[in-house]
């Protein structure tokens, strides 16, 4: 008989610049559990394909440094940290060039059934607080609690305005507004695993909620979960 322990998944979907690593890191700080971002390990593959002038638009190239790529999730002081190849890119992942570019990566089969071997993995060993795009349709449909975490795109668009200028850099939030809905359009249109509810996930708008609002209804979410498990 299998006495294994099943580890506890929260599931946290959504478009970008919802909220979604911020309120993930803090539920799995408050919880202990292990906090993965998924969206850091498909950034992490597109920096490599632009380091090593790979031609995006090519999928076997980009498929085949996929499969000789060693992507590891660590834990660091800011939530989850990233090791491509052993290096340390936490922060080179996160310029625009790589968030306008993820989209080739994100759209190839073979890529994300690697990287969807890796998600799976972190439960054999560990209770998740896991986001993405497709974690709870996709990676975990058997997730014990899913979150959908939605804000009006005029909302997402001034809280990454805000975000760039805290880091002393000039923005234009037009342009910022239109770069997220193309982004948008992209994850929900793609033939594998586009951005969409799962039927039985919890949708939370963030727009008007302060992201303690958001971390308090999504730990009331987990602990009316974990007293229905035991019952
Ligand atoms: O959440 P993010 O902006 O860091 O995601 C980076 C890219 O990866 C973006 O193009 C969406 C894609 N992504 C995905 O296709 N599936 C996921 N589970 C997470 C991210």
């Amino acid at each position: 008989m299998n006495h294994k322990k099943k580890h506890f998944v929260i599931a946290i979907d959504g478009p970008a610049g919802a909220g979604k690593s911020t309120v993930a890191m803090l539920v799995a700080r408050k919880l202990g559990f292990l906090y993965v971002d998924t969206g850091a390990m498909y950034r992490a593959l597109t920096l490599k394909a632009l380091k090593s002038n790979i031609e995006l638009n090519n999928k076997e190239s980009l498929i085949e440094m996929a499969r000789n790529t060693r992507i590891e999730i660590i834990q660091n002081e800011n939530g989850c940290g990233i090791l491509l190849d052993g290096e340390d890119v936490v922060k080179q992942i996160r310029t625009e060039q790589v968030s306008a570019n993820s989209h080739f990566v994100a759209s190839i089969p073979e890529i994300r059934e690697i990287l969807w071997s890796i998600q799976r993995s972190f439960r054999d060993s560990y209770d998740i607080v896991m986001e993405g795009r497709d974690i709870g349709t996709v990676v975990f449909p058997d997730a014990e609690l899913k979150i959908y975490l939605d804000a009006s795109p005029e909302e997402r668009a001034k809280r990454r305005y805000l975000q760039i200028l805290s880091q002393g850099i000039e923005a234009n939030i037009q342009k910022i507004k239109a770069e997220l809905l193309l982004r948008d359009e992209r994850d929900s249109r793609r033939k594998i695993a586009p951005l969409v509810k799962h039927p039985e996930a919890t949708v939370i708008d963030t727009t008007s909620l302060t992201i303690d609002e958001v971390v308090s209804l999504v730990l009331d979410l987990y602990k009316k979960k974990l007293a229905e498990l035991e019952n």
